[in-house]
């Protein structure tokens, strides 16, 4: 039914698609700039994609819309009939309800161009977490690897990961090695990837992990769980570069984007994040033989009521990195706990070992708004590496915590060289402290 609709579309923007058949013809999976991906992102939600792509909907793959049954190997076998597929090909998830347990949407795929994956639908998680098995780092919900010709997955569907009744199980809290529940979604190897317009919903674990991929855009995102589930992170990111996120809205329970180890180039911008954590760059120092995190920037954003807003934390390990030029500015803070914030004694503040990461280049620009702790910024760096280059310019915070609070509304420079300019409220740490 939904592939005859599209058929009737599709005649009467025939000229349109003629014109998106040529422009088609050349995308191939080179990635796309900003417009060309936005502009593809909602033609792909509306299915108006050029005659040549071929659509697989998983309906004609036996899944059933009710919400019942359980439709994983539907739409694992709809996925690889478009993976496979010689041609240009889209897989449709159409309005609906749909089930689904642990699903894995695996390349190497067949397809010239970016496979195409139009989600429309509400799409539910298997929520007993006895259906994810794999163990650590083996079973998320819905994994997307080794897409080399890269992936667009747009649409306004919903994926809910029926956490809530799983978080019970998560305990971080108590343990420092402790199994991380299923991601809602994973990236693992996916190269020009564009994800855009899809809400996610009540995670398990994350809401959206990348790993080892490049050149990713994310957009117009709802990203929704409670301020209490634990270990939420709205898009958490390891070993990847040229990661672009912008135009989404991120209210959960752990940071809203977290960029770990061997994050290089990632770009942040028009993000509003809360409740939540804030933005963070770490844990960093968590694992042996980290790679470095280079060029971060988090632009024009608004945090509400988060925890944190910028920062960057390692724990006091010796496993060495370096983390540098990350950029904070434009930044609108509204309730902050700690609006700016380098905690390098991150998870174990009594321990006498040194975090061996070392931190330079960072500025600090345009952040205003109200902070909820008397100490809105603290930069607490390593004694072994102190924080090297770290740039604070007009920050002008106004104190709305306890207002029986007697400590000044101050700054904590602790092994951290730091220069000024522009307005400073709160007040600059004197030089030398
Ligand atoms: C992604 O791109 C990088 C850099 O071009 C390349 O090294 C890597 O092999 C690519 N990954 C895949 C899955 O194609
Ligand atoms: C910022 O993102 C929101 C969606 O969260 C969007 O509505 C708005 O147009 C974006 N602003 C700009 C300047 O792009
Ligand atoms: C930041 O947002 C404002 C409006 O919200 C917009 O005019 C400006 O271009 C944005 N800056 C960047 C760098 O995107
Ligand atoms: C500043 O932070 C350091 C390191 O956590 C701490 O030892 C010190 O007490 C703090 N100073 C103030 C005035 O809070």
């Amino acid at each position: 039914m939904a592939a005859m609709a599209f058929v009737a579309r599709a005649r009467k923007t025939a000229i349109l698609l003629l014109f998106l058949v040529l422009h088609d013809g050349c995308v191939g999976a080179r990635p796309l700039d900003v417009a060309e991906a936005l502009a593809k992102a909602k033609d792909v939600s509306v299915g108006k994609v050029g005659s040549n792509v071929k659509s697989f909907n998983v309906l004609d793959y036996g899944a059933k819309d009710d919400g019942k049954k359980d439709s994983s190997i539907n739409f694992i076998r709809t996925f690889k009939a478009a993976c496979n597929f010689h041609g240009d090909a889209m897989m449709v998830i159409p309005k609906g309800d749909f089930l689904i347990g642990p699903v894995i949407f695996s390349g190497p795929c067949f397809n010239p161009s970016s496979l195409i994956i139009q989600a429309n639908g509400m799409v539910k998680a298997q929520s007993d977490i006895k259906y994810y098995t794999g163990g650590a780092d083996a079973t998320d919900w819905i994994t997307f690897q080794s897409l080399k010709n890269g992936l667009i997955l747009s649409g306004d569907g919903t994926f809910h990961g029926q956490g809530a009744h799983t978080w019970k199980y998560n305990d971080c809290a108590h343990k420092s090695k402790c199994v991380r529940l299923p991601a809602s979604m994973k990236f693992i190897k996916v190269n020009d990837t564009i994800i855009s317009g899809i809400k996610t919903v009540d995670p398990k674990g994350f809401h959206i992990f990348i790993s080892v991929s490049q050149n990713v855009k994310l957009f117009n995102l709802n990203v929704q769980a409670p301020g209490n589930s634990p270990n939420t992170d709205g898009i958490h990111i390891s070993k990847s570069s040229k990661i672009e996120i912008s135009d989404s809205v991120i209210a959960t329970g752990d940071d809203c984007v977290s960029l770990i180890h061997g994050t290089n180039e990632i770009s942040i911008k028009n993000v509003t994040c809360g409740p939540g954590h804030g933005f963070s760059i770490g844990s960093l120092g968590h694992y042996d033989d980290e790679a470095d995190v280079s060029k971060i920037s988090v632009i024009n954003s608004t945090l509400k009521g988060t925890t944190n807003g910028a920062r960057i934390k390692t724990y006091k390990t010796d496993s060495p990195s370096k983390a540098s030029d990350i950029t904070f500015k434009d930044l609108i803070m509204d309730r902050v706990a700690n609006p700016i914030i380098i905690d390098q004694e991150y998870g174990n503040r009594a321990s006498t070992q040194e975090s061996r990461v070392s931190i330079s280049d960072i500025h600090f620009e345009n952040i205003k708004g109200t902070s909820e702790s008397k100490i809105a910024v603290k930069l607490i760096c390593s004694k072994l590496n102190p924080c090297r280059g770290v740039q604070v310019k007009n920050v002008n915070l106004q104190y709305v915590g306890r207002p029986n609070d007697p400590r000044p509304f101050s700054s904590n420079c602790t092994n951290a060289k730091v220069t000024y300019s522009g307005i400073q409220r709160p007040p600059p740490c004197t030089p030398g402290s």
